[in-house]
Formats: structure tokens, sequence, C-alpha cells
């Protein structure tokens, strides 16, 4: 069957379920979306987001420009162009200036303790908690949080329980579902169960879709324990998976998924997404979802796992309990313990942050202090941007702008600039007869993020190690590498397992100091992701970079305060393999010398250290020779083609 009939087939189903009032009629579509004929078949299978408003260039959504407030909050950022708002988004001045305020007035103890300042510090968790929850659109009547360090840490948490679970099971294990589009932290789930056939990674939409459907099993066996997980945004690529996938999971009439639980990591989504369409219709949203606070405010560094409440029960069942956790434990004559998570999974009436299910899951002391901050946060983030739709509708404009900038750029021969990477399943979404332009500013189905590599004039393809470095020189802030994105780096790079083993054999890793390029094709992407305070002026910076440094022969204006550090630099490091230096002598017009010269050029630290040991050990015989060369002031490394390019990349959380 032809993609665009199966994209046609789920339409129709979709449009049954609708018609039969099951979950896909749920009060959360928005009559807007219901009408919308925009995009039948991807709306009617994924999407239930209406923030699909486009501003004029000059509108803000905000009270006040984004600039005015940029000035006065953000006035750390001034020292260059930030675009890793994915790795994290940066904090407002008066969050922290309140914070202190507040840390520097009250007396805060352990919330443990009994005493006034630690029943102060309590009444302040329960109260921030509640606010989160508002914040996030859940009803604390419906769901609890658990604060954690990080979402990572919210994931591992709900792995821990089904694995103690699991082992009261006939099979002794759960089965774990994941989407291809996960996060490591998710991937790393799959550790946790046992036997190969007790996880499965989706390679598609169209797999998930055949799994709830039950055309496709993919080796779970029936009312087993499980767990799905997907992300709700790609951490790589921006994409913003179907929110619906939740809801069906739940109400599958053949009951086949009737033990299936599901996780929804919105570490990346909640950063510029309102999260009350995931938590609207309790019957419908996730059973677990996990975020990290600071990808939305910037600080402080705290997660949380939100519970569907009634849901929670199967977390209550873990094994592990610390201090705060328990209500009674014998430590000598007997090992017995009263479980605070059993006592406490079914109480519905906490609608106001005191008792419940997070008693029994947060064990050990609270990052309490860091849970005041939160609070002000919350309350700073309201005041400067009004709501996370408005966030929505500014990051969903800005993107638009950054996407088609960087898509119209061509070499003189009419090369593109850029390879810009969507969801890997390009051809299902030209099938359905949607342009990628469509994607980009549409926030149903595209965050502010843009994963891209950079083509050479020659159709070869850049270092994106390289590209990361030379816009790191010019103060620009991006990430470059597999970003901790496995299944999505290798399908957006359209990569086969056996090339993946090549690249495993030939010595890649995550992290700085992997191999960039492999026999012409890239193992990463430079990834620009924008955030609530992002302005047009950043768009344009970065735009202005990538054109002034590949497309220019006359290189990039490197700004003054830049050149003095680098004349300082390219005299400490002689013979001239510092990568500041070998950038500004050879940005412009990237690598024509040695384009003309049959070769490649690679830089940096990273590139001086392993300049001896980058020959391929690659299964693929190559006639690859390295060698150094002088040319002008600086050292470039040439490589005939077919030799991997190893390069530092960022650390790839
Ligand atoms: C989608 C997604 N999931 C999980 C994580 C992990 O978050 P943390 O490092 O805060 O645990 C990230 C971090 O970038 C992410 O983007």
């Amino acid at each position: 069957m032809s993609r665009l009939n199966i994209l046609n087939r789920l339409s129709k189903k979709g449009r049954e379920r609708r018609a039969v009032g099951t979950t896909n009629d749920s009060p959360r579509r928005s009559s807007e979306e219901k009408t919308s004929s925009e995009y039948p078949a991807m709306t009617s299978i994924n999407f239930p987001f209406s923030s699909n408003k486009r501003l004029a260039l000059a509108e803000s959504p905000y009270d006040k420009p984004v600039e005015k407030i940029r000035k006065e909050e953000y006035a750390h950022m001034n020292n260059g162009v930030y675009l890793d708002h994915s790795g994290t988004t940066i904090y407002a001045q008066s969050t922290v200036k309140r914070f202190a305020e507040k840390m520097t007035s009250n007396l805060y103890g352990n919330p443990h303790s009994a005493n006034e300042p630690a029943k102060f510090a309590g009444d302040m968790v329960d109260s921030v908690r509640e606010k989160t929850l508002r914040f996030l659109g859940a009803d604390p009547r419906h769901f609890d949080l658990v604060f954690v360090a990080n979402a990572t840490a919210a994931i591992k948490l709900v792995a821990d329980c089904f694995r103690d679970l699991s082992e009261q099971t006939r099979a002794g294990t759960f089965w774990y579902g994941y989407h291809r589009d996960a996060h490591t932290s998710l991937v790393g789930v799959r550790e946790l169960t046992k036997g190969p056939h007790s996880h499965k990674c989706f390679e598609s939409d169209t797999e998930v879709e055949d799994w709830i459907e039950g055309s496709n099993s993919f080796g779970q066996p029936s009312g087993s324990l499980a767990l799905f997980a997907y992300p709700g945004q790609s951490n790589l690529t921006g994409r913003r998976l179907p929110l619906s996938w939740t809801g069906r999971i739940r109400h599958d009439r053949t009951k086949r998924l009737r033990n299936t639980y599901t996780l929804l990591d919105a570490a990346a989504l909640a950063m510029t997404s309102p999260m009350s369409y995931v938590f609207e219709d309790p019957e419908t949203a996730p059973d677990f979802t996990c975020v990290s606070f600071y990808k939305i405010f910037g600080f402080p560094d705290v997660g949380g796992l939100i519970i569907r409440k009634d849901s929670g029960h199967i977390l209550a069942l873990r094994k592990y309990f610390g201090g705060g956790t328990v209500n009674m434990v014998s430590a000598v004559g007997g090992a017995w313990h009263v479980s605070k998570g059993l006592e406490t999974s079914n109480t519905h009436e906490s609608e106001h942050g005191a008792g419940g299910l997070h008693e029994g899951l947060e064990d050990g002391t609270l990052p309490f202090h860091s849970l005041l901050a939160l609070g002000e946060a919350i309350d700073v983030h309201k005041e400067l941007f009004g709501s996370m739709e408005n966030i929505s509708v500014h990051t969903s404009a800005l993107v638009r702008r950054l996407y088609q900038g960087m898509k119209g750029m061509r070499y003189d021969n009419g090369q593109p600039l850029c390879k810009i990477y969507h969801s890997g399943e390009e051809d299902l979404l030209l099938e359905s007869g949607r342009k990628r332009d469509d994607v980009y500013g549409d926030a149903r189905v595209q965050g502010a993020t843009v994963a891209f590599n950079v083509f050479r004039e020659d159709g070869t393809y850049e270092s994106y190690a390289r590209v990361e470095k030379m816009a790191n020189d010019r103060g620009i802030y991006v990430r470059s590498g597999g970003v901790c994105n496995p299944g999505g780096i290798f399908t957006s790079l359209q990569y086969e397992p056996w090339m993946l083993n090549r690249a495993k054999s030939a010595g890649h890793h995550c992290g700085s100091n992997g191999l960039s390029i492999i026999n012409e094709l890239p193992t990463g992407v430079v990834r620009a992701s924008l955030g609530a305070m992002s302005t047009t002026q950043d768009v344009q910076t970065f735009l202005s970079f990538l054109r002034e440094s590949f497309l220019e022969k006359d290189g990039p204006a490197v700004p003054a305060a830049k050149k003095s550090n680098i004349k300082k630099r390219r005299h400490q490091s002689q013979p001239h393999f510092d990568g500041f230096s070998f950038f500004t002598t050879t940005a412009a017009g990237p690598d024509s010398n040695a384009a003309a010269a049959g070769g490649r050029a690679i830089m940096g630290e990273a590139t001086k250290r392993t300049a001896t040991s980058i020959l391929p050990p690659s299964p693929t015989p190559t006639n690859a020779s390295c060698g150094q060369e002088e040319r002008g002031e600086a050292a470039v490394l040439m490589m005939k083609p077919r030799c991997l390019e190893r390069v530092g990349s960022a650390v790839s959380v």
C-alpha cells in the first residue's frame, strides 16, 4: 500500500472515530481545528494544536515589544546570539532578583521537620506545586506533580516502577515501545526490560498507527504490562508528534492495550507550547508526562513528572523507598516498611499540593530552595510573556523566518546552502500534498527548531562541528552533533543499520571528538533553536553569518573584539592549529581552496590531537591519505575524499 493510501486510510479512520464519538472527538479539539481542511490527512491523524495564528512581522504577541523585554530582562544575553534554547532557555533577571529577595528575607527550613521555618517551606512547596500544575494547564484534581531533578530523572522513576512491578508478572518483564524520535533518556528504558523481544523501537508514525489499530502487535503479548513512550516534540528536528496517541491507547476497543500505559516526554514541547493541549482532558491525557523546568524558564534546574491520578497507583508499587517516602520502617529484627506510596496512591482529595501520590515518590529532601525559585519564575514568565500561547505564536513566526531565510540561500552555481531535516518521512509529507514550507510556522506540527547541515559549493557536506565553531567564533551559539537523539539522527540522515555499525567501528561516538563525516555523510546536524525572548535580529544575524561565511567569497566580517582575541590566540598557538586562526583564514568561501585541491579541510583542537588516527578503519576500502599543508597564515589539514572527519562537537544532551 502506498504511503498516500496509508494516510488516506488513517484519515478515514480518524473521521470514523469522531463520528462514533470516541477520543478524537474530545473537547480539546477547537472548532477552528475541526473545520480546518488545510492539512486534512495530517491533522486528522495527528495534530490537535489549534495555535496556527501567524503574525505580521512587526506584530508582537506580548504586551511589550520583545526587544524591550530583552533589554530590560535579558541584558546578560547581549554578548552574543543565543540559539540553543533547546539546550536551555535563559532566565529573566527579575526571577533571580525576586528569588534572592525572598531568600534573604525569609527563613526556610527542611520541609520534613515540624518547626515553623520548616512548615513555612513546606507550605511554599505545596503552593508552588499547585501553581506549576495550573501553569501547565493540569487540573490538580486530576493530576499530581512529582518534583525531580530533570526530565531524565522523571523517565527513570517511571521506568524503575515498571521494572519493579514487572517482577510480579508471569513474563517477568514489561514490554516497552518507544518512538524513533525519542531522546536517549527514553531509549535507555529498554535496558530495564528482559529479553530481546520485550522492547520495540517504532521506526515511523505509521508503525505506531498500525500497532494502535491492531494490524501489527510488534511482538507485544496481548494484555501485557507495557509502557509506550514518545516525545511531544523531537529534540532534534523540532517536529511535534501526535498527542492523540495517548487517548487512543487508553481507549483501545480491542483491549489488547488495556495494560499499556503512556509516557509523554514533553521536555522539548513544553518550552514553547501551551501544555493545556496535553492535559485538557484527563481521559485522553498521557498517564505520565515529564518536563524540565529550566527549558521553560531558564531557571531553576528542576524537573517534573506529571501523573494522571487515575493511573498513579501503578507507580505506588515500586520497591525503593527513601527518607520522605515511607511511613514506617523496621531495620533491626525484621525488614519491613510501610510505603507512603501505597497509602496515598488513591488520595483524590489532595487538590492543594499536600498529600497525594507525590508523597510516595519524592525520595529525600526536595530541592525546596529551587522550588521557591520556580514559583518566582512562573510569575515573572506570566508578567513578561502573558501566556504560552503567546510564546507559541512568537516563536512560530520566528522559526518560519529562519527556515525561509535558510532555504533561500544558494551558491552561484545553484547549489543550496542548507539541507534541512524535518521528520525523516519527507516522502510521506510530500505525498500528503503538504509542503515543507507549510510546516515551519505551524505550531501544530513544528516547534521553534531548525536542524540542518551545510553543503559546500560542490554539493559535499561541511562538517557540522566546523559550522558550530565558526558560529561560536562569531558569537552565535548553536549546538551540533547527534544531540542525544539516536533514532532521529540516523533516520534524518538516512543511515542504514550497517552504516551505523561502520560508524561505531570507525570510532564515532556522541559528544566531543566524534567523527563528523564518514564517507561523505554527516553523522550529526547543526541545531538552531529559538525561545520566548528570541528576536528577529537574532534570526537575521544568524542568516547573515551563514551568508557571509559560506556564500560570500570575501568571508565573514569578524567583530572587532573577536578579531583582537583571534590575533592573540594565533600568536599563542603556533604552528597554527588553533581552531580560531584556522577559521579566520579559511572561512572565506570555506574550503574553496581545499575543494579545488581535491581535498577537504578540517580543523580544531580535536583534529590536532587525533590527526594521525583519522585514517579510516572503515570496512570500505579507501585510498585516502591525509596530510598537512601550510597555506598562508594558517595550517589546513587536507584529506582526500572518503577520509573520516573527526572534529570535536558539542556535548550532546
Ligand atoms: C525531548 C527531550 N527529552 C529529554 C531531555 C532530557 O532532559 P534533561 O537533560 O533535563 O533530563 C531533553 C533535553 O534536551 C529533551 O529535549
